[in-house]
């Protein structure tokens, strides 16, 4: 028989989210103590070296409005205009209006040659892992977005990291609308990503 905490954590593991901000209810504030603790969880991530390399930036009330124009603006400067398009503009205005709260995520390179960069940015994913489990267990909708002008210069200068940090994604968070129906996730059977090696036990 399963132990309790081992159903508890996998109910929380599969009934995870992506709910992106159309879905939340923009009136309905997240409230920092319980953003807190959410990022308390985050905070435990593993860490090669205990570099703790995850970083957030948080985007609440008016700050998210200086997000949306800031994304416009730097969207506007780097895109070749063959590839502009007007549904993404407005999305990345509006997106940052419907959350309650945006983060901005990234990897502070804290390790020097001893730990490889990629290790730093692997321990920030399972930081946002941990936040986005925490935060659906609390009932938040929430969202991991990777529009391509994070990684631009412009945007790394705009949020103040240096050439070495690496801006992994915004994470849009917020209470599901009223009468919102929390989707089912689908996966691939587990058994076509193993190989066994060994007698089984
Ligand atoms: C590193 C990372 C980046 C992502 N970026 C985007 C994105 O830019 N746009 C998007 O629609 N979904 C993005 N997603 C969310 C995935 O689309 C989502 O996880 C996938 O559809 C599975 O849905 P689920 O999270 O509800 O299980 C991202 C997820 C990860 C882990």
């Amino acid at each position: 028989m399963e132990s309790q905490a081992l159903e508890a954590i996998s109910q929380i593991i599969r009934s995870r989210r992506s709910i992106k901000p159309f879905d939340m209810d923009s009136s309905r504030k997240v409230e920092r103590a319980l953003l807190l603790t959410l990022l308390e969880n985050a905070n435990w991530a593993p860490t090669h070296g205990l570099t703790e390399p995850w970083r957030f930036a948080i985007f609440q009330g008016e700050g998210r409005m200086e997000l949306s124009e800031t994304m416009q603006r730097i969207y506007r400067e780097t895109t070749p205009a063959n590839e502009f398009r007007e549904d993404k503009m407005k999305k990345m205005s509006e997106n940052p209006l419907l959350a309650s709260a945006v983060l901005v995520i990234w990897m502070e390179r804290c390790g020097g040659e001893k730990i490889p960069q990629i290790e730093e940015i692997e321990a920030t994913a399972c930081a946002v892992q941990n936040l986005h489990l925490s935060a659906s267990a609390a009932g938040l909708a929430a969202y991991w977005s990777t529009p391509p002008l994070l990684g631009t210069r412009a945007f790394g200068d705009w949020l103040g990291i240096r050439e070495q940090d690496l801006c992994l994604g915004l994470f849009y968070m917020g209470w599901p609308k009223p009468g919102f129906v929390w989707p089912k996730g689908i996966r691939q059977p587990i058994e076509a990503k193993l190989t066994w090696h060994g007698e089984a036990t």
